[in-house]
Protein backbone atom coordinates (compact mmCIF):
# COMPACT_ATOMS: atom_id res chain seq x y z
CA UNK A 1 0.00 0.00 0.00
CA UNK A 2 1.03 3.74 -1.23
CA UNK A 3 1.68 5.96 2.02
CA UNK A 4 0.86 9.73 2.09
CA UNK A 5 4.57 10.57 1.58
CA UNK A 6 5.52 8.30 -1.28
CA UNK A 7 5.57 9.85 -4.40
CA UNK A 8 3.02 9.20 -6.37
CA UNK A 9 2.02 6.81 -8.39
CA UNK A 10 0.81 8.64 -11.05
CA UNK A 11 4.56 10.08 -11.84
CA UNK A 12 4.21 13.52 -11.28
CA UNK A 13 6.61 13.76 -8.86
CA UNK A 14 4.70 15.33 -6.21
CA UNK A 15 4.05 13.30 -3.01
CA UNK A 16 0.85 11.04 -3.49
CA UNK A 17 -0.61 13.15 0.27
CA UNK A 18 -0.17 16.17 -2.25
CA UNK A 19 -1.77 14.47 -5.60
CA UNK A 20 -3.75 11.77 -6.24
CA UNK A 21 -4.39 11.00 -2.41
CA UNK A 22 -6.91 9.11 -1.33
CA UNK A 23 -7.11 7.31 -4.83
CA UNK A 24 -5.29 4.07 -4.59
CA UNK A 25 -2.92 3.35 -7.55
CA UNK A 26 -5.47 1.63 -10.92
CA UNK A 27 -5.08 -1.96 -10.80
CA UNK A 28 -2.48 -3.17 -13.62
CA UNK A 29 -4.41 -5.74 -15.50
CA UNK A 30 -2.09 -8.39 -14.37
CA UNK A 31 -2.63 -7.79 -10.45
CA UNK A 32 -6.70 -7.89 -11.33
CA UNK A 33 -6.50 -10.96 -13.44
CA UNK A 34 -4.56 -12.36 -10.21
CA UNK A 35 -7.49 -10.76 -7.61
CA UNK A 36 -10.69 -12.13 -10.02
CA UNK A 37 -9.53 -15.65 -10.46
CA UNK A 38 -8.43 -15.63 -6.75
CA UNK A 39 -11.19 -14.06 -5.09
CA UNK A 40 -14.29 -14.88 -7.60
CA UNK A 41 -12.88 -17.63 -10.13
CA UNK A 42 -13.47 -15.17 -12.67
CA UNK A 43 -11.06 -15.68 -15.51
CA UNK A 44 -9.91 -12.08 -17.41
CA UNK A 45 -8.68 -12.95 -20.83
CA UNK A 46 -5.74 -11.68 -22.54
CA UNK A 47 -6.11 -10.25 -25.88
CA UNK A 48 -4.64 -13.55 -27.63
CA UNK A 49 -7.59 -15.58 -26.00
CA UNK A 50 -9.80 -12.83 -26.97
CA UNK A 51 -8.89 -13.05 -30.31
CA UNK A 52 -9.98 -16.45 -30.31
CA UNK A 53 -12.81 -16.34 -28.52
CA UNK A 54 -13.98 -13.62 -30.93
CA UNK A 55 -13.28 -16.59 -33.56
CA UNK A 56 -15.93 -19.12 -32.02
CA UNK A 57 -17.95 -16.59 -30.89
CA UNK A 58 -18.69 -15.92 -34.27
CA UNK A 59 -18.64 -19.12 -35.77
CA UNK A 60 -21.29 -20.17 -33.37
CA UNK A 61 -23.88 -17.21 -34.29
CA UNK A 62 -23.24 -18.10 -37.90
CA UNK A 63 -24.36 -21.87 -36.89
CA UNK A 64 -27.07 -20.20 -35.37
CA UNK A 65 -28.04 -18.13 -38.08
CA UNK A 66 -27.88 -21.37 -40.51
CA UNK A 67 -29.84 -24.24 -38.52
CA UNK A 68 -32.68 -21.09 -37.85
CA UNK A 69 -33.15 -20.35 -40.88
CA UNK A 70 -33.91 -23.91 -41.76
CA UNK A 71 -36.33 -24.25 -39.02
CA UNK A 72 -39.89 -24.26 -40.36
CA UNK A 73 -42.89 -25.60 -40.39
CA UNK A 74 -42.75 -29.45 -41.42
CA UNK A 75 -38.98 -29.95 -40.29
CA UNK A 76 -38.04 -32.13 -36.98
CA UNK A 77 -35.79 -30.96 -34.89
CA UNK A 78 -33.70 -33.94 -34.98
CA UNK A 79 -33.20 -32.41 -38.66
CA UNK A 80 -31.69 -29.39 -37.17
CA UNK A 81 -29.89 -31.05 -35.30
CA UNK A 82 -27.95 -32.96 -37.95
CA UNK A 83 -27.60 -29.96 -39.84
CA UNK A 84 -25.85 -27.90 -36.99
CA UNK A 85 -23.85 -31.06 -35.99
CA UNK A 86 -22.52 -30.96 -39.96
CA UNK A 87 -22.08 -27.62 -39.97
CA UNK A 88 -19.51 -27.53 -36.47
CA UNK A 89 -17.69 -30.66 -38.33
CA UNK A 90 -17.30 -28.26 -41.68
CA UNK A 91 -15.80 -25.73 -39.32
CA UNK A 92 -13.15 -28.07 -37.33
CA UNK A 93 -15.04 -27.25 -34.68
CA UNK A 94 -16.81 -29.22 -31.94
CA UNK A 95 -20.37 -28.66 -30.02
CA UNK A 96 -19.95 -28.31 -26.65
CA UNK A 97 -23.57 -29.75 -25.02
CA UNK A 98 -22.55 -33.08 -27.02
CA UNK A 99 -22.24 -35.69 -24.35
CA UNK A 100 -22.02 -32.47 -22.26
CA UNK A 101 -22.82 -33.04 -18.42
CA UNK A 102 -24.49 -35.82 -16.49
CA UNK A 103 -26.30 -37.56 -17.55
CA UNK A 104 -24.78 -36.65 -20.82
CA UNK A 105 -26.29 -33.86 -23.50
CA UNK A 106 -27.34 -36.40 -25.98
CA UNK A 107 -27.71 -33.86 -29.09
CA UNK A 108 -25.12 -31.01 -30.49
CA UNK A 109 -28.09 -28.33 -29.65
CA UNK A 110 -30.77 -27.39 -27.62
CA UNK A 111 -34.05 -26.92 -28.84
CA UNK A 112 -36.56 -25.86 -26.65
CA UNK A 113 -40.20 -24.85 -27.48
CA UNK A 114 -43.24 -23.51 -26.37
CA UNK A 115 -43.35 -24.10 -22.42
CA UNK A 116 -39.63 -25.40 -22.50
CA UNK A 117 -37.52 -22.91 -20.71
CA UNK A 118 -34.05 -23.98 -21.73
CA UNK A 119 -32.08 -27.59 -22.63
CA UNK A 120 -34.76 -28.91 -24.78
CA UNK A 121 -33.55 -32.22 -26.72
CA UNK A 122 -34.03 -32.69 -30.49
CA UNK A 123 -36.29 -35.12 -31.51
CA UNK A 124 -38.27 -36.59 -34.75
CA UNK A 125 -41.39 -34.45 -34.03
CA UNK A 126 -41.91 -31.99 -36.93
CA UNK A 127 -42.30 -27.83 -36.10
CA UNK A 128 -45.39 -26.54 -36.51
CA UNK A 129 -47.37 -23.50 -37.75
CA UNK A 130 -47.70 -21.45 -33.91
CA UNK A 131 -44.50 -22.64 -32.66
CA UNK A 132 -41.96 -20.97 -30.66
CA UNK A 133 -38.65 -22.39 -30.41
CA UNK A 134 -35.15 -21.57 -28.81
CA UNK A 135 -31.86 -22.83 -30.95
CA UNK A 136 -29.41 -22.53 -28.38
CA UNK A 137 -25.45 -23.32 -30.56
CA UNK A 138 -22.03 -23.31 -28.16
CA UNK A 139 -19.44 -24.49 -30.06
CA UNK A 140 -15.87 -24.88 -29.56
CA UNK A 141 -13.12 -24.27 -32.05
CA UNK A 142 -9.61 -24.11 -31.05
CA UNK A 143 -9.90 -24.91 -27.69
CA UNK A 144 -12.67 -21.55 -27.48
CA UNK A 145 -15.86 -21.52 -26.64
CA UNK A 146 -18.20 -19.71 -28.19
CA UNK A 147 -22.59 -19.57 -26.77
CA UNK A 148 -25.44 -18.05 -28.11
CA UNK A 149 -29.38 -18.49 -28.83
CA UNK A 150 -32.40 -17.02 -30.11
CA UNK A 151 -35.79 -17.38 -31.15
CA UNK A 152 -37.51 -18.67 -33.90
CA UNK A 153 -41.38 -17.96 -34.64
CA UNK A 154 -42.49 -21.02 -37.10
CA UNK A 155 -45.84 -19.54 -38.82
CA UNK A 156 -48.69 -17.01 -36.95
CA UNK A 157 -48.21 -17.26 -32.96
CA UNK A 158 -50.89 -16.31 -30.43
CA UNK A 159 -49.87 -13.15 -28.48
CA UNK A 160 -49.08 -14.89 -25.34
CA UNK A 161 -46.56 -16.21 -27.01
CA UNK A 162 -44.98 -13.34 -29.06
CA UNK A 163 -45.23 -11.27 -25.98
CA UNK A 164 -42.51 -13.33 -24.21
CA UNK A 165 -40.95 -13.80 -27.68
CA UNK A 166 -40.63 -9.91 -27.84
CA UNK A 167 -39.98 -9.26 -24.25
CA UNK A 168 -37.02 -11.57 -23.44
CA UNK A 169 -35.41 -10.05 -26.70
CA UNK A 170 -35.86 -6.53 -25.16
CA UNK A 171 -34.35 -7.54 -21.55
CA UNK A 172 -31.42 -9.03 -23.41
CA UNK A 173 -30.63 -6.09 -25.25
CA UNK A 174 -31.77 -3.41 -22.86
CA UNK A 175 -29.33 -4.97 -20.27
CA UNK A 176 -26.41 -5.23 -22.61
CA UNK A 177 -26.65 -1.58 -23.20
CA UNK A 178 -25.93 -0.54 -19.96
CA UNK A 179 -22.23 -3.03 -19.79
CA UNK A 180 -19.45 -1.38 -19.40
CA UNK A 181 -16.54 -1.77 -16.54
CA UNK A 182 -17.67 -1.08 -12.82
CA UNK A 183 -21.14 -2.04 -12.98
CA UNK A 184 -22.11 -4.83 -10.60
CA UNK A 185 -23.40 -7.78 -11.99
CA UNK A 186 -26.44 -7.29 -10.35
CA UNK A 187 -27.18 -4.48 -12.52
CA UNK A 188 -28.17 -6.83 -14.94
CA UNK A 189 -30.80 -8.56 -13.20
CA UNK A 190 -32.12 -5.37 -12.28
CA UNK A 191 -32.68 -4.53 -16.09
CA UNK A 192 -34.25 -7.55 -16.68
CA UNK A 193 -36.26 -7.69 -13.93
CA UNK A 194 -37.60 -4.37 -14.24
CA UNK A 195 -38.86 -4.91 -18.18
CA UNK A 196 -39.81 -8.51 -17.39
CA UNK A 197 -41.90 -6.95 -14.48
CA UNK A 198 -43.34 -3.90 -16.87
CA UNK A 199 -44.46 -6.55 -19.81
CA UNK A 200 -46.23 -8.91 -17.13
CA UNK A 201 -44.01 -11.50 -17.67
CA UNK A 202 -41.63 -14.02 -15.38
CA UNK A 203 -38.06 -13.94 -15.06
CA UNK A 204 -37.17 -17.55 -14.84
CA UNK A 205 -34.88 -17.75 -11.87
CA UNK A 206 -33.30 -21.39 -12.01
CA UNK A 207 -30.83 -20.96 -14.68
CA UNK A 208 -27.87 -18.37 -15.43
CA UNK A 209 -25.90 -16.58 -17.59
CA UNK A 210 -22.31 -17.95 -17.02
CA UNK A 211 -18.64 -16.69 -17.58
CA UNK A 212 -17.40 -18.49 -21.13
CA UNK A 213 -14.42 -18.84 -23.52
CA UNK A 214 -11.63 -20.71 -22.24
CA UNK A 215 -14.74 -23.55 -20.63
CA UNK A 216 -18.03 -23.27 -21.36
CA UNK A 217 -19.18 -22.61 -17.83
CA UNK A 218 -17.10 -20.03 -15.64
CA UNK A 219 -17.45 -17.69 -13.02
CA UNK A 220 -19.73 -15.67 -12.52
CA UNK A 221 -22.97 -16.70 -12.19
CA UNK A 222 -25.14 -14.11 -14.12
CA UNK A 223 -28.57 -14.26 -12.88
CA UNK A 224 -31.27 -12.75 -14.57
CA UNK A 225 -33.69 -11.94 -12.00
CA UNK A 226 -33.41 -9.05 -9.02
CA UNK A 227 -30.11 -10.02 -7.32
CA UNK A 228 -27.15 -9.26 -4.80
CA UNK A 229 -24.34 -10.26 -6.55
CA UNK A 230 -22.12 -7.29 -6.11
CA UNK A 231 -19.13 -8.43 -8.23
CA UNK A 232 -17.65 -5.52 -10.69
CA UNK A 233 -17.26 -5.56 -14.45
CA UNK A 234 -13.94 -5.67 -15.51
CA UNK A 235 -12.42 -4.99 -19.14
CA UNK A 236 -11.20 -8.84 -20.13
CA UNK A 237 -14.51 -10.67 -18.50
CA UNK A 238 -16.34 -13.00 -20.78
CA UNK A 239 -20.10 -13.78 -20.15
CA UNK A 240 -23.13 -14.88 -21.29
CA UNK A 241 -26.44 -12.91 -21.04
CA UNK A 242 -29.33 -15.26 -21.80
CA UNK A 243 -32.79 -14.40 -20.07
CA UNK A 244 -36.07 -17.05 -19.93
CA UNK A 245 -38.76 -14.97 -19.79
CA UNK A 246 -41.89 -16.53 -19.01
CA UNK A 247 -45.40 -15.44 -19.63
CA UNK A 248 -47.04 -17.32 -16.77
CA UNK A 249 -44.80 -18.04 -13.19
CA UNK A 250 -41.15 -17.95 -12.84
CA UNK A 251 -41.26 -21.82 -11.74
CA UNK A 252 -39.82 -24.57 -13.67
CA UNK A 253 -39.62 -28.15 -13.66
CA UNK A 254 -36.69 -30.80 -15.21
CA UNK A 255 -38.03 -33.58 -16.84
CA UNK A 256 -37.21 -36.49 -14.27
CA UNK A 257 -37.07 -39.32 -17.81
CA UNK A 258 -34.14 -37.40 -19.25
CA UNK A 259 -32.76 -34.95 -16.17
CA UNK A 260 -32.24 -32.18 -18.95
CA UNK A 261 -35.49 -30.63 -19.95
CA UNK A 262 -36.48 -27.55 -18.26
CA UNK A 263 -40.79 -27.05 -18.73
CA UNK A 264 -42.80 -23.76 -16.73
CA UNK A 265 -45.20 -25.23 -13.49
CA UNK A 266 -47.70 -23.80 -15.90
CA UNK A 267 -47.14 -25.06 -19.07
CA UNK A 268 -47.28 -21.18 -20.61
CA UNK A 269 -45.17 -20.49 -22.78
CA UNK A 270 -41.04 -19.06 -22.32
CA UNK A 271 -38.80 -17.55 -24.67
CA UNK A 272 -34.85 -17.18 -24.84
CA UNK A 273 -32.50 -14.97 -26.70
CA UNK A 274 -28.47 -15.22 -25.91
CA UNK A 275 -25.60 -12.90 -26.69
CA UNK A 276 -22.15 -13.73 -25.35
CA UNK A 277 -20.34 -10.25 -24.62
CA UNK A 278 -16.48 -9.27 -23.80
CA UNK A 279 -16.28 -5.98 -21.31
CA UNK A 280 -14.33 -3.73 -22.81
CA UNK A 281 -12.16 -0.48 -21.35
CA UNK A 282 -15.47 1.81 -22.17
CA UNK A 283 -17.97 -0.49 -22.80
CA UNK A 284 -18.61 -4.21 -24.35
CA UNK A 285 -18.26 -5.89 -27.49
CA UNK A 286 -20.78 -8.99 -29.00
CA UNK A 287 -18.51 -11.63 -29.28
CA UNK A 288 -22.02 -13.56 -31.00
CA UNK A 289 -22.82 -11.24 -34.03
CA UNK A 290 -26.33 -12.41 -34.42
CA UNK A 291 -28.89 -10.16 -35.49
CA UNK A 292 -33.14 -10.11 -35.31
N1 LIG B 1 -26.48 -21.80 -23.33
C1 LIG B 1 -26.75 -22.99 -22.60
C2 LIG B 1 -25.95 -22.97 -21.30
O1 LIG B 1 -25.11 -22.15 -21.15
C3 LIG B 1 -26.37 -24.20 -23.39
C4 LIG B 1 -26.65 -25.45 -22.70
S1 LIG B 1 -26.03 -26.78 -23.57
C5 LIG B 1 -26.24 -28.12 -22.55
O2 LIG B 1 -26.16 -23.73 -20.38
F1 LIG B 1 -25.51 -29.06 -23.01
F2 LIG B 1 -25.85 -27.82 -21.32
F3 LIG B 1 -27.49 -28.45 -22.56
CO1 LIG C 1 -25.05 -20.24 -22.13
Amino acid sequence: MIGRNDPCWCGSGKKWKKCHHPEPAPKTFASQKEEYRKKYKILLKTPEQIEGIRRAGKLTAEILEATCAKAKAGVTTGELNAFAHQLHVDAGARPAPLHYGEPPFPKSICTSLNDVICHGIPDDVPLKDGDIMNIDVSAILDGYYGDCSRMVCVGSVDPDKQRVVDTAYECLMRSIEILKPGIPVFAIGDVIQDYADSQKCSVAHQFVGHGVGLEFHEGPQIPHCRNRIGTLLVPGMTFTIEPMINAGVADGYIEPENDWVARTIDHKPSAQWEHMLLITEDGCEILTPWTR
